[in-house]
Order: C-alpha cells, then sequence, then structure tokens
C-alpha cells in the first residue's frame, strides 16, 4: 500500500459569532484537537469507494446532485464539486474520526474539507486554504442542498482560532491565551443528535434574508442598532434582527477581551450570546440550555451553545481547578431530566487541515 496518502482535519468549536457567517458578519470559530484522517489511493477506472464508521459506499468521478443519499452523500458532493478545479480518477477513501457525530463540532466540513485535499492532490493539484473551503461548502449547498455558510469550513483549514469576516473572508489568526491563566475550553456534548438538514436551520436563512430585504441590505450584519425599530413586536423577524445585531457587537467584543485577556467579561459574552441564541434566535433546545446552566453553576465564566444548535454542543470557559465539580453538575442535571448522559472534554486549539503522509 505504498501509495496511499493521508491527510488531517481538525473539528472545530465555534467562540462566538453564531449564525453569522451566511450574514455577512464576523465570526470567530477555533480549529479544535478532535481530529478525522482520510487516506486516500488512485484507483486505475473512474470507481470512488469511501470507508467510513458509516458503511462502505461505491460512486463514479461523474457522480451527480440527487444520486447519492445518508452518509456517503457529502463525499459524492465533494467529488461533483471538484470537478470545477479539474479531472480526478478513481479513488479509495477511509475515513476515520474521532470528531463526534452530530455534535456540531463540524465533522461534515471536516470531511468535506479533507476529501477536497485529497482528490486535488492526487490529481497533482495543490489547492489554497480558501479553494478548499469553497468547494467544500458547495458541495453542501449545491449537492446536498443544505444552505450553510462558510464558517466551519475556513475554520478547519485554518490553525487555532480565527477571526473570520464573512463579507470579504478575510481570515485574522487570533491568539487564545486563557490556558496560561489557568483556564480550560470544555466541550459539553449534550448527546442530542443535530442535523441541519433536519433542523430549521434553513428557516433561519430565510427569515434573514427577508430581514435584510426589508431593511434595504445585502447583508443583515450590516444592520446597525436601529435596525429593530423597523420592526413589528409581533414579527418574529425583529427578533432575528436583534441576535444578528447583538451577536456582531459580541464578535468585537470578545477579540478585545481575548487581547486584553479579560476572561471574566469574554465568559460574560458567551452566556450573553447563549441567552440571544435562546430568546431571539430560538436555535437553542432544553438540553443545550440545561447544560449552559449547570456549566455556570459549576463554576463557568461562560458558557454557550456552539455551531447551528437544534442539539449539538455547548463550550464553557472555566477554571481547571473547577472542572471535576462542573462535571458533577452537568451530569446531575442531565440525570434530573432522565436524559443521555452529557460527553465532556476539553479542547485545545490545533493546527487546520494538513497532508500528514
Ligand atoms: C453551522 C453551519 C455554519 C454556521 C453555524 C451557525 O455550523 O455549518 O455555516 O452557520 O451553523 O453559526
Amino acid at each position: 500500500m505504498t501509495d496511499v496518502r493521508s491527510w488531517q482535519v481538525p473539528g472545530r468549536v465555534n467562540l462566538v459569532g453564531e449564525h453569522l457567517d451566511y450574514n455577512g458578519g464576523p465570526v470567530l470559530p477555533m480549529a479544535v484537537d478532535k481530529h478525522l484522517t482520510i487516506k486516500a489511493r488512485p484507483r486505475d477506472d473512474d470507481q470512488v469507494r469511501v470507508w467510513s464508521q458509516f458503511g462502505t459506499a461505491t460512486f463514479t468521478t461523474s457522480v451527480q446532485p440527487g444520486e447519492v443519499d445518508g452518509w456517503a452523500a457529502l463525499t459524492a458532493g465533494v467529488v461533483w464539486a471538484s470537478a470545477s478545479a479539474g479531472p480526478a480518477g478513481g479513488v479509495d477513501l477511509v475515513i476515520e474520526s474521532e470528531i463526534p457525530d452530530g455534535a456540531g463540532l463540524s465533522s461534515s466540513a471536516a470531511t468535506a474539507c479533507g476529501v477536497t485535499m485529497a482528490l486535488a492532490e492526487l490529481a497533482g493539484r495543490t489547492l489554497t486554504p480558501h479553494e478548499v473551503a469553497a468547494i467544500a461548502r458547495r458541495a453542501e449547498n449545491d449537492y446536498l442542498g443544505v444552505p450553510v455558510g462558510v464558517m466551519d469550513q475556513l475554520a478547519v483549514v485554518h490553525d487555532g482560532a480565527s477571526l473570520v469576516d464573512t463579507r470579504d473572508l478575510s481570515v485574522t489568526p487570533v491568539e487564545v491565551g486563557w490556558g496560561d491563566a489557568g483556564l480550560s475550553l470544555v466541550v459539553i456534548d449534550t448527546n442530542v443528535k443535530h442535523s441541519l438538514a433536519a433542523s430549521e436551520y434553513a428557516v433561519r436563512h430565510d427569515e434573514c434574508v427577508r430581514a435584510a430585504g426589508t431593511l434595504g441590505l445585502t447583508w443583515l450584519a450590516e444592520a446597525g442598532p436601529d435596525a429593530v425599530l423597523r420592526f413589528d413586536d409581533a414579527d418574529v423577524l425583529k427578533k432575528r434582527v436583534r441576535h444578528v445585531v447583538t451577536e456582531t457587537t459580541r464578535v468585537r467584543g470578545a477579540v478585545r477581551a481575548i487581547a486584553a485577556g479579560d476572561w471574566s467579561q469574554l465568559g460574560t459574552i458567551f452566556t450573553s450570546s447563549h441567552a440571544s441564541l435562546r430568546d431571539d434566535f430560538e436555535v437553542s433546545c432544553a438540553e443545550l440550555d440545561a447544560a449552559v446552566e449547570a456549566a455556570l453553576e459549576g463554576g463557568a465564566l461562560g458558557a454557550r451553545m456552539t455551531g447551528g444548535g437544534f442539539g449539538g454542543s455547548a463550550i464553557a470557559l472555566a477554571p481547571t481547578a473547577m472542572l471535576l465539580g462542573l462535571r458533577e453538575k452537568v451530569v446531575a442535571a442531565f440525570a434530573d431530566h432522565d436524559w443521555t448522559p452529557p460527553t465532556l472534554f476539553t479542547v485545545r486549539p490545533t493546527a487546520g487541515a494538513h497532508r500528514l503522509t
């Protein structure tokens, strides 16, 4: 198996800036040390064979939208979207992942970006991180029909935390120093499987497009604080606009807090972001709310759901010395409700997608 090459791609958490990436706002995701590995070997024919934890699938390099569904549709979408970058031959792909599936940690973006890199490099092409992200996003938007933004793809192809301007797609690295201050970032996976395709994600996307239209804006994140006054209290769009406007301000505040090492301020921003996602954008769920509340009771400086919502994970910034107590609080809160126990683990910034061998 000498001609097998491999790539490693991280998952991501979003520190703050939720549901802003399809609204032209700033987002602050971070590549984290839960990875997936793609192994790829060229074939002499036009077959694409994929092995993953979900099973095996086979299709051809000329696969079209609608021809593959289920877990392999994403890989088929990448093969289809990659055709725009040039012809590619058949390939055997093995996807091994330690990024929990459906946890809101971007296992889809990691898969799509890793497969994009593998296909390009086997065909002798090197893509820029932005080109990888664009192809991977197109697979989700145009093959799967899920209108995701570009945050997750850009997050997993860049190192560590990044401030991403989703209007001009500039990516600025952000050093996060909370570890030196004795703090850890904890992921609380609620084990409520989130699925963007099956959630109201597309509904929120449409609501934002409609609100921007009402305001005469291309991007809703361009709206100023007065924009909410243009909507009746009874109009659900008012709440959606308020989330986008306040979340945009929170990202700016978070960048300042991180630069200043003001971790209690960053925590406060996390927690108010969660309240906005729960009450105004309405993308949280009972388990995420309970995880956030219990983490705060357990000593976190702040906590919030991360990613698309409707299940998945919360993050909490907490003193490392208090992690055991925090875990107990969160596990007890879930037990009180008879919910499936949550999974907690700490994450650190890590390298973006890269070739391993
Ligand atoms: C999902 C999508 C992203 C982004 C987030 C919400 O992770 O894939 O594009 O919209 O939800 O911030």
